[in-house]
Parts: C-alpha cells; sequence; structure tokens
C-alpha cells in the first residue's frame, strides 16, 4: 500500500518514513520545507535502502494534492505537515490557523475527491485542558487550550471528526502524542529545531554540543517531587511504530479513533538533566529560571487503549532516549546544516 505522508521531511515524519518503508510500505512525500530540508528525506531512503517520492508542495495547493492522488494509488494518508512552534502562534495567530487548518482541510478535499478514505493526524497533548487527572486518558477533558497552536490541533481533530461522521466509509486515528525526544539510533536523522529550541530535549543537547551556554529550569516550585514540570517523554521511533500499527487497526475500523502515544511515565526536568548527564557523560550547567507561562505542573499519559487496541507499547527507555539524542547532535552539531 502506498502511503502519503505531509510533513514527511520534518522530525517525527522522517522517523515514520523510514519505519513504513521498511514494513514494505510506498512512500509519497509532500512537504513545503517550512521547517526541514530534503537532506532529512536522502538519509531516510539511506537508512531504509529504499526510495520515497518527494513533492516539493504546500498541502494548501489544491492542484498538487490532486495530480498525486491522480497519480499514485494511495490507501492512507500521513498528515504531519503544520506549524508548531507554541510561542511563535501566540505572536503569529493568522499564519498558524491558515497554515495548520486550511492544510487539514484542502487534504480532506481533495482526498475525498479522490476516494482516499483513510488519514492519520499528528495530534498532541496540548488538546487536553489543564483540570484533568493524571494519567491523560483519550476519555479526559479537551479544549481550554493556552495558545493558537493547541486551538488548530483541537480545531483540526473536530473538522476530522466531522468530515467522518459526514463520510461513513472514512477511517481516522487522532494519535495525541506526549512529548516526542530521542532520534533513529543510526544518527543519520535526528531534531533539527530552526534557532534557539522552545523544547527541554533540544535545548540540553545543544548545551551538551557547546552550541548554548546553559539550560534555564522554567520553575522549582511546582507541586512536583523535585519541584521541576513532570512530562511524558516518548522516543520518536516508538512514536514511528505507533504510526503504523494505527494505519494497521485504522483499515479495519471505520470511523473516529483517538490514541495516545505514550509511555505512561513522567520525568521531571532534572531528570532529565541527570539521565543525559549519566548517559554522555556531559555536564549541563542549569540555572533556575521563572515558570513559564502556560506550563503545567505534571502531564503524562495512560497508554492502555493504544496497548489493548493497537497493540502498540512504548519499546525505549529514558536512557535510549538520551542517547540516541546525543548520537544525532554530537555526529551532526548543526543539524543537517552540518
Ligand atoms: P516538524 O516541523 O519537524 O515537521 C513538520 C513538517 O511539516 C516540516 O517538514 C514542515 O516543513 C512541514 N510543513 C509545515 N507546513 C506545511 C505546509 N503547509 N505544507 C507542506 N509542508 C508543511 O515538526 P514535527 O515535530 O515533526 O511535528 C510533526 C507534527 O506533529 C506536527 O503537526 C506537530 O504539530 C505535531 N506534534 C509534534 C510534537 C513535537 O513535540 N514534535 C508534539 C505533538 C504534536
Ligand atoms: C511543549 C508545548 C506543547 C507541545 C509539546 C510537545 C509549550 C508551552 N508547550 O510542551 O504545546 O504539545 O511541547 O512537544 O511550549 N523546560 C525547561 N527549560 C527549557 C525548555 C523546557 O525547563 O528550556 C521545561 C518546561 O517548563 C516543561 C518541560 O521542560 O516542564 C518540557 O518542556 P517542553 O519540551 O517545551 O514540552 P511541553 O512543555 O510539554
Amino acid at each position: 500500500m502506498n502511503v502519503l505522508v505531509t510533513g514527511g521531511a520534518g522530525f517525527i515524519g522522517s522517523h515514520t518514513c523510514v519505519e513504513l518503508l521498511e514494513k514494505g510500505y510506498g512512500v509519497v512525500v509532500i512537504d513545503n520545507l517550512v521547517n526541514s530540508c530534503e537532506k532529512s528525506l536522502e538519509r531516510v531512503q539511506q537508512i531504509a535502502g529504499k526510495d520515497l517520492v518527494f513533492y516539493e508542495n504546500d498541502v494548501r495547493d489544491r492542484a498538487a494534492l490532486d495530480s498525486i492522488f491522480e497519480k499514485y494509488d494511495i490507501g492512507c494518508v500521513i498528515h504531519f505537515a503544520g506549524l508548531k512552534a507554541v510561542g511563535e502562534s501566540v505572536a503569529m495567530p493568522l499564519e498558524y490557523y491558515d497554515n495548520n487548518l486550511f492544510s487539514t482541510v484542502t487534504l480532506c478535499e481533495s482526498m475525498r475527491e479522490h476516494h482516499v478514505n483513510n488519514i492519520v493526524f499528528s495530534s498532541s497533548a496540548t488538546v487536553y485542558s489543564g483540570d484533568n487527572e493524571m494519567p491523560l486518558r483519550e476519555s479526559s477533558h479537551t479544549g481550554m487550550c493556552t495558545n493558537p497552536y493547541g486551538w488548530t490541533k483541537y480545531m483540526s481533530e473536530q473538522i476530522l471528526r466531522d468530515t467522518a461522521k459526514a463520510n461513513p466509509d472514512w477511517s481516522i486515528a487522532l494519535l495525541r502524542y506526549f512529548n516526542p525526544i530521542g532520534a533513529h539510533p543510526s544518527g543519520l536523522i535526528g531534531e533539527d529545531p530552526r534557532g534557539i529550541p522552545n523544547n527541554l530535549m533540544p535545548y540540553i543537547s545543544q548545551v551538551a554540543v557547546g552550541r548554548l551556554d546553559h539550560l534555564s529550569v522554567y520553575g522549582d516550585d511546582y507541586h512536583t517531587p523535585d519541584g521541576t514540570g513532570v512530562r511524558d517523554y516518548i522516543h520518536v521511533c516508538d512514536l514511528a511504530a505507533g504510526h503504523v500499527a494505527a494505519i494497521e487497526y485504522m483499515l479495519g475500523h471505520k470511523g473516529e479513533n483517538v490514541f495516545n502515544l505514550g509511555t505512561g511515565t513522567g520525568y521531571s526536568v532534572l531528570d532529565m538533566v541527570k539521565a543525559f548527564e549519566r548517559v554522555t557523560g556531559k555536564k549541563i550547567p542549569y540555572e533556575i529560571a521563572p515558570r513559564r507561562p502556560g506550563d503545567l505542573a505534571t502531564v503524562y499519559s495512560s497508554p492502555d487503549k493504544s496497548a489493548e487496541l493497537l497493540g502498540w507499547k512504548a519499546r525505549y527507555n529514558l536512557e535510549d532516549m538520551c542517547r540516541d539524542t546525543w548520537n544525532w547532535q554530537s555526529h551532526n552539531p548543526m543539524g543537517y546544516a552540518g
């Protein structure tokens, strides 16, 4: 079966392309490279020892999508393409709504026209509202998002849900990722954020490699065991495997399917610093800084539904995540640029 992967050149998309190729799927990627580069796809093909097809286009370009669906027999779409920086979304809400929502709508319109009924969507733990008990389950409350990025995920879920209701032949998988980190064990592909990283793990690894001088720990007075924020970090290769499991599941299950992709275990910021130091032997200097607006004390998933219905469980542990992050960062100190 051929899978159309939007945003396939990005961090999670590139790892998922490897997994798809290795599992025997044909892969067609559409990506406008707004936050990635084609080199990642060259490396994907190198790792998998197989070719994929790449189109450098915007997912909002209906004609480009139509011509792909006409040319290839696509059985399923995985929709990664989107802008994802929370702070930037607060400063540029219209760009985020335009990019993330129109891409979803245009994609669904073109899929409907070409009778492609299966779509896996990159959602996020950010769609859960802040008033839930932990662990977060797929039935936990959603909404009350704290930024435009979060709303685009919430609204895209709704667009897909309504589309599946109106088209009973459709199957949609809404995958809510927790905190993806790590890199492919080969060290050939990994996370390559533009500018100063917003997220914890790329920040730590750029401190380790000497690009940044120290980590700011955003708050040490949370109601958590060591006072720093707790999150559910998941290896990106486990996440990639979750997408293939979702494709296999949705082919036999029409309608809406929502799954958490997390490990179910929370680690604090200082747990992450210590684990990274232990695994890499590198010292990570840090300073305690004020809390980051919008952050919650503790966020972690229940992965039970994914285990039960998808037969999927995270296999990599915290040491693996740190080792593979470092393997990628130390071999590619400037990311794909060098
Ligand atoms: P990424 O930025 O590395 O990848 C996204 C890709 O989409 C990039 O290659 C970018 O060039 C492309 N893209 C963006 N807008 C596009 C458009 N209009 N047309 C074509 N291509 C476009 O991000 P990622 O970390 O790989 O995230 C992938 C998806 O998962 C995103 O939708 C993101 O919101 C979601 N997600 C990510 C995280 C995370 O922590 N990384 C967590 C939850 C959800
Ligand atoms: C962030 C996004 C969220 C997105 C998620 C997925 C914000 C506010 N939220 O969440 O929408 O779905 O990524 O990856 O950006 N930290 C530091 N110092 C740093 C960076 C982070 O102490 O330099 C702390 C944070 O306060 C938090 C933890 O590390 O406690 C993890 O932060 P981060 O990697 O940004 O992820 P999230 O906050 O979970």
